[in-house]
């Protein structure tokens, strides 16, 4: 999300920036931030402090912090960390070249305030740092949720979808650039809703169903969904269309009834367990992701016990694991206790881990011998000889470079695989 953030801000400002690839030789500093969990907001004060020094050498450099953090902690931030000029929230954006000349005018400049509307949809974002094949797409913006634990529905606000033309518009530009692979992003783009003006409403089965149908060599992907409403008919879209990627990202936080509860994720495990026996009948070879919370307040070991065993019964391809971190003014921080010690959490954390690099290598192993459609992304790390893209499950493989290019579609079989790759002829 805040990549494609950043590629918007990159288009607000183009008329009077350019982007530097060498930091020394700019005359202004932006960072986007999150504040999802403490770690994150930590690395981002430690960069400033390390920021210091460019400052030194260049007095006139103007650093902005954009995103999450600047709107979670507003104008505080700027008297906290002296090094920074102004800060914006993320519905702040179109405001940026006025920050930043008040901000050279000595001024104290921050914008923070939320918007129900904004979704920047006129802009076309510049994708600076991309691949020149796969792209992000925001179609949605905020969070109406309210997660116990989460601070993200307070730093973006409230959910507002973007107008379907744009969106069609932003992917048919795209398209034309020679890309092959959209990412539709959101805090919950199943939620996405749009009224025409003639009352049809649009929901995000149709969106992603008008999206695929675009080019048939356009992949189509998503994130994130909520297992809430992650419907039938959104499952069917991605079954019914070769192009629209088999590989949903369905977060379960706890595989605990009373954890999940506790959460307000607002289902149990045996909803989200229906609703994984739905997308496997539905969509047989369908890669599975998660995200999980480990130690969350009055998490026991039974608890703990139940978020493995939801793992194990998923067979999760891969998940982003996190231990459970207070974000201030959520309804966890106020009304409950952060009561699992430490060294309890990192215990259950290594356990999920262990657990579930165990479940990926099972998951890979599964694969060799099979025949893939990999989009071909870049040259492998390792070797100039290698190439490496990913197949519709979202798996990453590598094989031999032979006579394909970045951006093609090559016919790979699997022959080995680790943990975290498959090897393919
Ligand atoms: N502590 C730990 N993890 C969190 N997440 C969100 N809030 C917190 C928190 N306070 C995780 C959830 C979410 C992912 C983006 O970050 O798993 O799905
Ligand atoms: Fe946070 Fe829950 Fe919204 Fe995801 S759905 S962004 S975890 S409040």
């Amino acid at each position: 999300m805040n990549v494609a953030d950043s590629e918007v801000v990159a288009a607000i400002l183009s008329d009077n920036y350019q982007i530097m690839t060498d930091p020394k030789s700019a005359d202004l500093f932006l960072m986007n931030t999150c504040s999802v969990r403490d770690n994150a907001e930590q690395r981002i004060r430690k960069r400033l402090r390390e920021l210091a020094a460019l400052k030194k050498r260049n007095p006139q450099l103007i650093v902005g912090l954009l995103g999450c953090m600047a709107e979670r902690l507003k104008e505080r931030l700027l008297s906290e960390e002296h090094i920074l000029d102004f800060i914006a929230g993320p519905d702040a954006y179109r405001t940026l070249p006025t920050l930043i000349q008040d901000a050279s005018d000595g001024k104290h400049a921050f914008n923070v305030i939320l918007s129900i509307q904004e979704t920047y949809d006129d802009i076309d974002p510049i994708r600076y740092d991309g691949n020149g094949v796969s792209a992000f797409i925001s179609i949605m913006r905020g969070c109406n949720n309210f997660c116990t634990y989460c601070v993200v529905p307070y730093t973006r606000g409230r959910e507002r979808s973007r107008n379907p033309k744009t969106i069609l518009h932003e992917a048919q530009q795209l398209i034309d650039k020679g890309y092959k692979e959209v990412t539709l992003l959101g805090q919950n783009v199943n939620s996405y809703h749009w009224n025409e003006e003639d009352d049809t409403i649009v929901d995000f089965a149709a969106l992603i169903e008008m999206v695929a149908l675009l080019s048939p060599q356009l992949r189509v992907r998503f994130a994130t969904s909520h297992p809430k409403d992650i419907s039938d008919s959104l499952i069917e879209k991605i079954a019914k269309h070769e192009n629209i990627c088999s590989y949903i990202h369905l977060p379960v936080q706890s595989g605990s009834d009373r954890m999940l509860k506790k959460m307000n994720r607002v289902y149990d495990s045996t909803y989200y367990l229906e609703r994984i026996a739905a997308i496997k009948r539905m969509i047989p070879d369908c890669g599975i992701t998660t995200d999980l919370i480990v130690g969350f307040c009055d998490e026991t070991e039974e608890d703990h016990q139940d978020t493995l065993k939801m793992m194990e019964t998923v067979g999760y391809n891969s998940a982003y694991m996190f231990k459970y971190s207070v974000r201030k003014g959520t309804k966890a921080a106020n009304d409950f206790e952060d009561n699992v010690p430490e060294e309890m959490k990192a215990r259950r954390f290594d356990e999920v881990l262990n657990l579930q690099q165990r479940l990926a290598l099972e998951s890979n192993q599964r694969d060799v011998g099979k025949t893939f459609t990999v989009l071909v992304e870049g040259v492998s790390k390792k070797s100039d000889e290698q190439l490496f893209g990913r197949n519709s499950q979202n798996k990453v493989i590598v094989f031999p470079k032979a006579n394909h290019q970045i951006g093609d579609y090559a016919t790979v079989t699997v022959t080995r695989c680790t943990q975290a790759t498959l090897l393919a002829d």
